[in-house]
Formats: C-alpha cells, structure tokens, sequence
C-alpha cells in the first residue's frame, strides 16, 4: 500500500481521507490552519465507523511532510485561485517528481493555477461530489498540458479505490455534473419565479419521478428504454418535443433575493436550519442506502 495526501481538512479535503485510507492506503493529512485537523480527525473516525471501514490517517505539520513519498495528492483548499495557485507550488517543490497532484476544484479550470509548477504534466483536477466517501463520481479533467500518462494513472487509481472516473477530454467551466446540475437548477428557479409550482413540487419531480430512474440510468439510456425503437425511435416521435424544452428553458432566469428568500423558507419548513446536521446525517443514510440499490 502507498503514501497519499490530502491537503486541506475541510468538507471534502476530509471525505477524500476516508476514500484512501480505506482502501489501505497510508494517508497524511495537512491544513494551514491546525485546529481544522484537529476538527477533522474525530469526523474522519466517526465517517470510518458509521462506514464500518478503519485505516491510517495521520497529521501532518507541513505540506512538504504531509507530500513527502506520496504517489498522489489531492489537494482540497479554499475555491480560490490565488490560494490554489500558491499551494500547488509548495506541493511540487516537495512532492516526488512521479506522484499524481490533483485538485478537487468545483470550477476553477487547472490550466489557471496549476501550471505553473515544475513538471506541470503530473498535475490535473480530480473534481469529487461531496462527499467523496459516499458518492463515487469524480471528474477528471487535464490542463492542456497534463500528460496522457498522469491520466491513465489517475483514473487507474481513482478506479482501485472504488471511485467511479469520467475523464473529460478538455476544461469546460463546472466540469460535467455542475453544468448539468445548475441547468436543471435555474430552470426550476424559473419555474418557481415564474408561479407555476412550489419549490417542494420540484424537489418531489426529481425524488418521485427522474431520480427513481436516474438511479440506475441517465437521460439518454431512459429516453433509448422508452422507445421500442430506442433512442433513435424516441428523437423520432419526441424529438421536436425535447428541442423545443432546451429552447423554452429561462438558464438565465434572475436570481431575485425575494425569489431566494421564498425558495429558502420553504426548505426550512421541511429542514429546519437549526437542524441541519441530522437532516445531513439522514440525507447521508439515504445515500447509503441508495448505493446499495444500485449495487444489487
Ligand atoms: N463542498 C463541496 O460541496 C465541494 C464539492 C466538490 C469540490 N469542492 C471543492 O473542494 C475544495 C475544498 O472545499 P471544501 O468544501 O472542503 O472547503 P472547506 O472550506 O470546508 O475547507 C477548505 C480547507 O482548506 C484549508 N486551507 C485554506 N488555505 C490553505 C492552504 N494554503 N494550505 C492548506 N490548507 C488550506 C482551510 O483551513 C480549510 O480547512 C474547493 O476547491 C471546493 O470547490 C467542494
């Protein structure tokens, strides 16, 4: 079993944790600011137990202890370019010249603060969905400059540890999930905006009906499983139907406070804010559960 990092100890910095040590591998965990480890480590075991899963996961006192042998690192600071772009630099100056650096950016295309390092082909995004331990997505996405190799090895090694890769074959700002995500979701801030229906209907669209099948399969294998002549047949009788939706959708509706505002009491009537932690920890057990279907 080999060395991996995890610099950073927030939401996702600790989820990756979890992810490598437990598939055996010997994890040092890094944070500029030392009382976020020292946060992060009993959530890191509470994580492993509910799991049912143990591993090594150690602090570290510096990047260049945290980085020191590892064959990959994934670094998981604050979505800012700048931060990003300096800690890439103390990650390369210390990290082995054939380790695997990857950033869990939401957003930011690597090519702004990644390649500037020495040897720039190691270095690529690995952009998880929070949390990595329980979601298996993660992107990959090169910087124009990440070499073919450092890829293969990623997604070799994002597949050993039970993720399950995508690898994009250039940057695209959001990667794939946050742009088909955040359509859908300005869509239904124009539905919403607009009066047609409550922001508890739409949660109920997508939890009793796409997501029952989007479980299991993605919109373009349910419109092919709802034709028998497949996908072809399915653009053929619905196809100026499917068009005519992507032209109507309002992907530029206006985020209004008021609209923000209305959207956000309506969730707190179901999820009270005060008690975010338990609907998260019951919202993570669904998820668990969910796998299991999915794995059957
Ligand atoms: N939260 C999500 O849903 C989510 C999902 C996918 C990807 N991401 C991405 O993952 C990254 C981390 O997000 P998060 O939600 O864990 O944030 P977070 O705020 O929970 O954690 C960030 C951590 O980085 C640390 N940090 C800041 N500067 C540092 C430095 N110079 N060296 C070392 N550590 C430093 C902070 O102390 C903090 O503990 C971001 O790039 C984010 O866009 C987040």
């Amino acid at each position: 079993m080999a060395r991996v990092a995890c610099i950073g100890s927030g939401n996702v910095g600790r989820a990756w944790a979890v992810v490598f040590a437990r598939a055996g591998h010997e994890v040092a965990l890094y944070d500029a600011d030392p009382a976020q480890v020292a946060v992060a480590l009993p959530l890191i075991a509470r994580t492993m137990e509910q799991l049912g899963v143990s591993g090594d996961i150690r602090a570290a006192s510096s990047v260049a202890e945290a980085v020191a042998g590892a064959i990959h690192v994934q670094e998981s600071v604050r979505e800012d370019t700048e931060i990003k772009r300096a800690v890439m630099s103390e990650i390369a100056a210390h990290a082995p010249m054939d380790c695997v650096i990857a950033s869990s950016t939401s957003a930011l295309p690597g090519s702004t603060f990644m390649t500037h390092i020495p040897q720039p082909e190691r270095a690529l995004v690995a952009h998880p969905v929070n949390p990595p331990s329980l979601i298996p997505l993660v992107e990959l996405c090169g910087t124009g400059v990440t070499s073919d190799d450092a890829m293969a090895r990623s997604r070799a090694f994002m597949d050993s540890l039970g993720m399950k890769p995508v690898t994009l074959t250039r940057e695209i700002d959001g990667f794939l999930l946050n742009r088909l995500q955040y359509t859908l979701v300005a869509e239904a801030l124009h539905l919403v905006g607009e009066g047609y229906c409550t922001a508890e209907d739409i949660d109920r669209v997508m939890t009793d009906g796409l997501a029952l099948r989007w479980l299991s399969i993605g919109p373009f294998a349910t419109a092919h499983l709802n034709a028998t002549a497949g996908f072809k047949g399915f653009v053929g009788q619905l196809g100026p139907m499917m068009r005519r939706m992507g032209e109507d959708a309002r992907t530029d509706y206006d985020w209004d406070q008021p609209l923000i505002d209305s959207i956000h009491d309506q969730m707190a009537a179901r999820f009270p804010v005060d008690e975010i932690p338990d609907w998260q920890a019951w919202r993570d057990g669904r998820i668990l559960a969910a796998r299991r279907v999915q794995d059957s």
